[in-house]
């Protein structure tokens, strides 16, 4: 994507944001990847560090495995000192993930990047939304949020729903947001016993009516949101 559009794009997310709309990209079944051209400030063969805005050690490790041998070293924000709670107020998960690479980068000084997920239930308006973590309340429990989504849809016969992670990578002054989103469905029950959060309750398109936590690891990280958005910023960051 060129220079001018990836402005133009931002600047609409931006726009939908300070406005109170749920953007959406318009690329509903799809991932998209924002490609801009390379900064003329960053030197590849200079070892260059990037915060991953993330409290959670096993994500870093995670992403330092995936980059493998490069000049980036991904830190989190226990290196720069941030131990405070760092806001999500917007009404979206691009939103979202742009607040917390921005908060970061502004006050820290730093290149940065967040991560930010939800499950849009399309016969619940895209709910949870914004609220996936917390939809059945404050303990973020997996089981009780699950619970809440099974009772509202009853046997509502459109079950159609997915997954969306949103990357927001600030690096030498520009913005870059990566995106991947997982197509599927809400069961009308749990099934399986891997993964975590939703995974019982989401039915992924392309495989026969199993359910994320009866999927292998391997399986969920091909088709997962999160995979998806990780190796479309790792085959960037690989090409800086
Ligand atoms: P986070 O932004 O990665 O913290 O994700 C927010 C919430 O989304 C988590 O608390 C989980 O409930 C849910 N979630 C995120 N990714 C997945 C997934 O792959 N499977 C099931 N639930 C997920």
């Amino acid at each position: 994507m060129r220079q001018e559009s990836i402005k133009l794009l931002n600047a609409k997310v931006k726009k939908n944001i300070t406005s109170g709309y749920f953007f959406r990209t318009g690329f509903e079944a799809q991932t998209y990847i924002h490609e801009p051209s390379i900064h003329p400030n960053v030197i590849p063969s200079k070892k260059m560090e990037i915060i991953f805005a993330t409290g959670n050690p096993n994500k870093i490790k995670e992403v330092n495995q995936i980059l493998g041998d490069t000049n980036i070293i991904i830190k989190g924000l226990k290196d720069i000192g941030c131990t405070e709670e760092i806001p999500e107020t917007q009404p979206s998960i691009q939103g979202n993930a742009i607040q917390k690479a921005d908060y970061v980068t502004q006050k820290y000084q730093v290149n940065c990047f967040s991560e930010d997920t939800g499950l849009e239930v399309d016969a619940l308006n895209g709910e949870p939304g914004v609220n996936t973590a917390r939809y059945a309340g404050e303990s973020k429990d997996a089981g009780a949020n699950m619970a809440k989504i099974l009772e509202k849809l009853g046997e509502t016969p459109n079950r159609k729903a997915r997954f969306l992670t949103v990357i927001a990578l600030n690096l030498e002054g520009k913005q870059h947001v990566f995106e991947g989103v997982c197509e599927g469905h809400i069961a009308y029950q749990k099934t399986g016993i891997g993964g975590f959060g939703y995974d019982p309750i989401f039915l992924p398109q392309g495989y026969e009516g199993k359910s994320f936590a009866e999927l292998t690891k391997e399986e969920k990280n091909k088709i997962s949101h999160r995979g998806i958005a990780v190796r479309k910023l790792m085959a960037f960051l690989n090409g800086v």
